[in-house]
């Protein structure tokens, strides 16, 4: 119970008791202070009325009035004509405390209303300020998936322009190679323009498989099993770059719809950025979890050198690399598969303390075996 809701009854109560005494213990012979006490009785019939409505107004004159009544009758004689004053000022109570009561009980009910209207309103204009928010990242998605189709079409174009003069060259290359001994400086040069060559082929596929709309082959997957595949690949090189490489299972396992090759083409390319910006020494943390229930939440955590605020908003562009042999690539096809699985993919990151990729999906199925192992894997 409030504080005010004993206080007040109280107040009232106190000051009806506090007046009727002063009428019954002052003489009669000082009239004009009784003119005063009569009039005092205003003050809590007021109060009741602004505090509990009409009913409160009219039950505080009516307990005025039986107050007041023996005073006038036995005290005062109870005369009506000479009283008439005194009656007409218990009629006045009544009325007093009857309409104030009403009155602040209508202006009570509409200030709750206009509290819901604007409680209504305030709801709306959230809602309304989510909507716009939705409308602008679908905005955003609507330009990158134009931008990504207009890249497609001239990828497929710029494939067959580009594949076969470089098989051709490659060919010719790897033949005059024959000529020349190991040592020999044309023998190097030869062996650059080979690996340049593979690489332009590497630009060109990887383009092509971010153009190429390949039918969606979507199968339940397991998210750990998917990642155990590709750690346990990249688990060489991680050892090679002395860094370290931990994979922590998820609580329960989870299960996704997913085109497995296209999911661990993703991680792949996440956890190689990671390797790559990492000097020796480093971490990589890969955790899984539930995010809000309906959402699988990996996590991929390095200990890298971070990526300063400017770069970071072009990450995803294709062909924005800061790396001398990097295509650029890597991210924006890793975007889209994400997003092709229904999901999101969002990268955080400190100067010089790490970076950390986080991607969501939506889960298909839950598990909840007990026999789940549940311990991290180190590579
Ligand atoms: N974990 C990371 N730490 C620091 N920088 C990163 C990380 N991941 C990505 N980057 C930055 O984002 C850029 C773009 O990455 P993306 O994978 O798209 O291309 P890339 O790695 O340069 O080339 P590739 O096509 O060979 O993957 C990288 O060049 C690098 O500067
Ligand atoms: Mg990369």
């Amino acid at each position: 119970m409030g504080k005010s809701a004993l206080v007040r009854p109280l107040v009232i109560i106190s000051f009806v008791i506090c007046i009727s005494l002063l009428h019954y213990l002052t003489p009669l012979h000082l009239p004009y202070l009784h003119d005063i006490f009569q009039r005092l009785y205003y003050l809590p019939i007021i109060l009741a009325a602004l505090w509990y409505g009409f009913r409160g107004g009219l039950l505080c004159s009516i307990v005025v009035s039986v107050s007041y009544a023996p005073h006038l009758l036995f005290q005062w004689g109870g005369h009506l004509t000479m009283e008439m004053e005194k009656y007409l000022e218990i009629l006045l109570y009544n009325v007093v405390g009857s309409v104030t009561g009403l009155l602040s009980q209508r202006e009570c009910e509409r200030t709750v209303e206009l509290q819901k209207t604007a409680l209504g309103l305030e709801e709306s204009f959230r809602k309304l300020q989510c909507q716009s928010e939705r409308i602008i990242v679908i905005e955003e998605q609507l330009r990158r998936a134009e931008k990504l189709s207009m890249l497609g079409e001239m990828a497929a174009v710029l494939a067959h322009e580009i594949r076969n003069p470089l098989g051709s060259i490659r060919g010719t290359a790897e033949i005059l190679k024959d000529d020349y001994s190991p040592g020999d400086p044309k023998y190097e040069f030869i062996e650059i323009q080979i690996k340049e060559t593979e690489r332009l082929n590497r630009v060109v596929e990887d383009f092509l498989r971010m153009a190429r709309t390949q039918p969606a082959d979507m199968l339940p997957c397991l998210v750990q099993e998917e990642l155990e595949t590709i750690v346990t690949l990249l688990a060489n090189d991680a050892r090679e770059r002395k860094i370290k490489l931990v994979l922590q299972p998820p609580c329960v396992p989870i299960i996704i719809e997913a085109n497995g090759e296209k999911l661990r083409q993703a991680f792949l390319n996440i956890i190689i950025n990671a390797l790559q910006a990492m000097p020796s020494g480093g971490n990589v943390l890969i955790t899984t979890t539930v995010f809000q229930a309906e959402l699988c939440e990996i996590q991929f955590r390095d200990t890298g050198p971070g990526i300063p605020s400017g770069t970071l908003g072009r990450i995803f562009e294709p062909f924005f690399t800061t790396k001398p042999d990097g295509t650029g690539l890597g991210l924006a096809i890793t975007r889209k598969i994400i997003e092709s699985h229904g999901g999101t993919m969002l990268v955080k990151s400190e100067v010089e303390r790490g970076t950390t990729v986080t991607v969501r999906l939506p889960i298909q199925l839950q598990l909840t075996e007990e026999t789940f192992e549940g311990e991290d894997t180190r590579y």
